[in-house]
Parts: structure tokens; C-alpha cells; sequence
């Protein structure tokens, strides 16, 4: 399976979960990770080369989530991930709503046209399947209409593990609530024949199990709020929050910026690491004079040295 009952696994977020953050969810108790989408056309004309595409076995279990609309390319694209980098699961995208990816009919937009979408997943499928690994679908409702039995249907028959349901249609982006009622109803529809993720508008650790009560469904995928608050995770297990102040999240996001840079090179690290910040200083009270400051950091060195002085370490030479 792509995920196991009882799992409480990051969500893929573009631009934010690449490898050494999906490490830091690890150690604060994330149960799984996944990549966030990967072009299958990229990976035929490039390779596997691409950051997006790099793991460490800390990351692990693991899933390899791809994007596309071409059943060919999918499954060349699949077979080669599987080949050389051996996840712990291969994920296509069905639920993302950019307009770049839409009007390529793949991610979101692959749920308006039933039949591209059977031979796309049925080409997933059988790639996994080729290397014993496990295949499964993150889905939205639909696209403009709720289609969640249709497609819930169509994928189990061609033979998904998992599905990860982010209950809003394409059309809504992230605007209203998530509908958890329909998780329930696609847990109640597929039963114990794949396994039903639930995801979306879960912000505290409370709300993981209030989830799991309100849908039945068997495991959780944490999103946004793991952005705000990396340590949800761990909060989840000792069943208790708590208010982390500037100094803990300073310290935090150093070690992460530290581990980007080893990743990423260090200029870069510091210009994709600002997203993050805006959203872990986010609910701090002091934020209006903070996060001003670190987002307009000329550099590397000059936000590692603002976040050693907001953690409270002694200045490096
Ligand atoms: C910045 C951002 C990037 C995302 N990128 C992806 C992605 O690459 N693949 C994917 O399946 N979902 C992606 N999502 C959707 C999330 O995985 C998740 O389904 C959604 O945020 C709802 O969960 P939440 O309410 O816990 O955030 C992204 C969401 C955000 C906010």
C-alpha cells in the first residue's frame, strides 16, 4: 500500500516539501512523505536528475508523485522512477488546480475526461506493479462537478492501493470548507479494498482525530498547518499543544536553512525558504516587525546570522 491505517503523512506542497524539509517532518513525526508533482514528460527528456526527484532513505516510506496526461509517458516515466530511485510508492496527480497544469489536462483537469483518466491510471498501475510497488491517486471531487463516486470507482477497479481525497472540486482552489462527509462516503464505498487517505483544513492536532471519527477513513495527510506548525506532527503523538515562540522557530527554520543549503546551494536556499517563513511566523505576535526583516534578507549569510540572533545562538566567525 501507498499508506498504512493509522498513518499521519505530509502532504506533497509544491515549492515547499522538497527533500530537506520532508527530512525535518521525519524527525517531528510524520509517518510518510511524498515528493511534491513531477512532470512525467520532464522525466522522459531529462532523466531523474531534478532535486524534485531526490530522496534520502530518512525520507522514506516514500512516495513518488507524478503528473500527466499522456498514458505512455506516464508509464515510461513511472517505470523509470521505479528502476532507478525505488520508492515506496508511486502517486498520480489528480487534484492539482494551477492553470499551467489544468490546461495541459493532467493533475485536476484529468478528472473531466473519464476514459484519458482510466488509461492513465491503468498505466500507473502497471508500471508500479512491474516493480512490485504499490500505486495510488490523490484526487479532488472532481472538476467543476462532484464526480466522487464515478471516479472513486474507476480507480479501485483498475487496481489503486490508496486514495488521498482532498474533498473540494478543481474550480474551488482552496476557497470554502473541505467536505470531510465525502470522505466518509468514499471510505463507506471502497470499504477495506483501498485505502482511503482523508486530507484538507485539518490546522490542529485535534483535528486529526476528529477527522478519523467524523469519515472512518484510515489515515490523515496534513497540508498547510504542517507549514505553520512543523510540529504537528509531534504534538499528535503526546496529544498536546504547544505555543512555540520566536526563538523555537527561529531555531528551527536555521537547521532547516542550514540543511537546504547543503541541498540546494546556499543563495538558493535562502530565496526558496521565505515562503516558509512567511508561514511559520505566521500567529506570532511580533510578526509585523519580524517577518519584514527575514523576507527581505539580501542573502544567505545575512538571514542565517537574523535567524541566529532570533534563536539565541551565539554568533558564528
Ligand atoms: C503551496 C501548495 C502546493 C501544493 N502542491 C501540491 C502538489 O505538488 N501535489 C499535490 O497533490 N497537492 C499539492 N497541494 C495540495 C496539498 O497536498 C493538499 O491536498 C491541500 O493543501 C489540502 O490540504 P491542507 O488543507 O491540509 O493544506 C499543494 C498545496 C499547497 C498549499
Amino acid at each position: 500500500m501507498s499508506a498504512g491505517p493509522g498513518e499521519i503523512i505530509l502532504a506533497p506542497m509544491a515549492g515547499f516539501t522538497h527533500s530537506p524539509f520532508r527530512r525535518l517532518a521525519r524527525r517531528l513525526g510524520a509517518d510518510r512523505t511524498w515528493t511534491e508533482l513531477v512532470s512525467a514528460d520532464m522525466i522522459l527528456r531529462k532523466g531523474i536528475e531534478d532535486p524534485l526527484l531526490h530522496f534520502t532513505p530518512e525520507e522514506r516510506p516514500l512516495v513518488v508523485q507524478l503528473f500527466g496526461n499522456d498514458p505512455e509517458t506516464l508509464y515510461l516515466a513511472a517505470c523509470t522512477v521505479a528502476e532507478k530511485l525505488r520508492p515506496d510508492g508511486l502517486d498520480l496527480n489528480l487534484g492539482c488546480s494551477v492553470r499551467k497544469i489544468v490546461s495541459r489536462g493532467a493533475g485536476a483537469g484529468l478528472l473531466r475526461h473519464p476514459e484519458r483518466l482510466q488509461s492513465c491510471i491503468r498505466a500507473l498501475v502497471l508500471a508500479a506493479r512491474n516493480y512490485g510497488l504499490p500505486a495510488s491517486a490523490k484526487i479532488r471531487l472532481g472538476w467543476d462537478q462532484d464526480r466522487l463516486e464515478e471516479i472513486a470507482t474507476l480507480l479501485a477497479t483498475e487496481g489503486v492501493s490508496t486514495i488521498v481525497l482532498h474533498p473540494r472540486l478543481g474550480v474551488e482552489g482552496f476557497s470554502g470548507r473541505a467536505r470531510w462527509n465525502r470522505i466518509r462516503d468514499l471510505q463507506n464505498l471502497v470499504g477495506d479494498k483501498v485505502l482511503v487517505v482523508g486530507n484538507g483544513d485539518i490546522s490542529r492536532w485535534e483535528d486529526i482525530d476528529r477527522m478519523r471519527e467524523e469519515t472512518g477513513c484510515a489515515a490523515v495527510m496534513i497540508g498547510r498547518a504542517a507549514l505553520k506548525n512543523p510540529w504537528i506532527f509531534e504534538e499528535y503523538r503526546r496529544k498536546r499543544g504547544i505555543f512555540r515562540e520566536v526563538r523555537e522557530r527561529a531555531s528551527l527554520a536555521l537547521d532547516l536553512l542550514e540543511e537546504m543549503a547543503r541541498f540546494f546551494r546556499p543563495e538558493t536556499a535562502a530565496k526558496k525558504i521565505k515562503a516558509f517563513l512567511a508561514q511559520l511566523f505566521k500567529g506570532i505576535p511580533r510578526k509585523k516587525d519580524l517577518l519584514p526583516l527575514l523576507l527581505t534578507a539580501p542573502d544567505y549569510r545575512t538571514l542565517c546570522l537574523l535567524l541566529r540572533d532570533l534563536a539565541g545562538c551565539p554568533p558564528r566567525d
